[in-house]
């Protein structure tokens, strides 16, 4: 049962204010490379470098933006620096993966702080860095497996990224396809570990539970998970958490675990205005989207009733949609973007609903587990 929770009383304090998702970071393991990808297929914009061209000898960074959306791709250039060996290890470990997400807050010492005296585990105390555009303020916690949240303050830089940082000029590989903002960001965690997760949102970071499904709503013939999503007081920043549950077969969750190498970033869900129109950029640029059956399109009109978008289209596309009490939504997935199948994307599109897609589980993870027996994996 999906259950809308009571938001937060109005009158408590929230002790993690956030003003949204400042960047997610990714360590991957040749991030010219993959910002090449991000750039021509997904079309964001290349706007700033930090690398040995700026003083930074042991590794490179790309940062790419559409619309609020912005992405660093960060590569290890040596194995002789503290950091350098870190993001390396992380790669020979997870693959190309999330490694932070980086939350935009108005006092980084004091998200630190009140934080860590709830309980998280620091994965950098509060630092100043400046240059001539003025100064951010960083700290970072630990979340789970090797994923961090890094607390961006930068109410006195006027930089186009960070300090270090070289602007970019004008990106002409990019081809915007209408990314706007994410909409939310779904860990995958270990067996038994969900409540753990849910309870360190809650306990540590003052989030509240949103939505929740359980085996019953998210299992097919063969596999089954649960999750749960946790929002802070805002709204701005969801994190649905998955945890596998037994099956006649592998879950999809063990799958990513087994080739993540532990918990981590399943997917990132990017908002558009029109996803007619993002997803055919997407698909005509190269991004890969899980398919769904004919069958799901006969059946669509009587599940969700009318709506605005030509359901030839939507098939066409490969285009789920979904109703609740607010309204639809519509939703699709990517296979996942690297050799490991594990991180990939969902393009959402909300009209009026605010849920998570539950009428779609069933043909969503059909089309998931069509690809994992295609690898050997279910
Ligand atoms: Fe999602």
């Amino acid at each position: 049962m999906a259950t809308l929770a009571e938001h937060a009383a109005e009158t408590a304090v929230d002790f993690l204010p956030l003003l949204g998702t400042d960047h997610v970071e990714f360590y991957v393991g040749n991030a010219r490379q993959a910002a090449y990808f991000y750039r021509a297929a997904f079309g964001m914009k290349l706007v700033a470098y930090a690398g040995p061209e700026t003083g930074r000898r042991d590794r490179a960074s790309y940062v790419l933006q559409q619309g609020k959306i912005r992405f660093v791709l960060t590569t290890a250039l040596r194995s002789d620096t503290e950091v350098s060996r870190e993001v390396a290890a992380h790669v020979a470990r997870h693959g190309d993966g999330v490694r932070a997400i980086a939350l935009w807050v108005e006092d980084a010492a004091g998200a630190w702080r009140e934080t860590t005296a709830r309980g998280a585990v620091s994965a950098q105390e509060p630092a100043t860095v400046s240059d001539e555009y003025g100064s951010v303020v960083i700290s970072s916690i630990r979340a789970y497996g090797d994923t961090i949240h890094t607390f961006v303050e930068r109410r006195n830089y006027s930089g186009v990224f960070f300090p270090g940082y070289r602007a970019l000029p004008e990106d002409d590989v990019a081809r915007p396809t209408g990314l706007l903002h994410i909409d939310h960001i779904v860990g995958n965690v270990g067996w038994n570990a969900m409540n753990e997760w849910v309870d360190f949102y809650s306990r540590v970071m003052g989030f509240s539970l949103y939505q929740h499904f359980d085996d019953k709503d998210i299992s097919t013939e063969y596999s089954a998970l649960m999750s749960k999503v946790m929002a802070n007081a805002n709204g701005y920043v969801k994190f649905p958490i998955n945890e596998p549950a037994v099956g006649r077969k592998k879950s999809q969750i063990e799958e990513y675990l087994e080739f993540y190498d532990g918990p981590g970033v399943q997917h990132l869900a990017l908002a558009t205005h029109d996803i007619l129109s993002t997803v055919s950029s997407l698909k005509r640029q190269g991004v890969p989207f899980l398919t769904v059956p004919h069958s799901y399109y006969t059946q669509l009109q009587q599940r969700v009733g009318r709506i605005d978008e030509p359901l030839e289209e939507l098939e066409r596309l490969g285009i789920l949609v979904d109703r609740d009490d607010e309204g639809y939504m519509l939703q699709i997935f990517t296979k996942p973007v690297e050799d490991r199948p594990t991180l990939f994307f969902e393009i959402i599109q909300r009209k009026g609903s605010r849920s998570f897609g539950k009428g779609n589980f069933k043909a969503l993870f059909e089309a998931i587990e069509r690809e994992q027996e295609a690898r050997g994996n279910l």
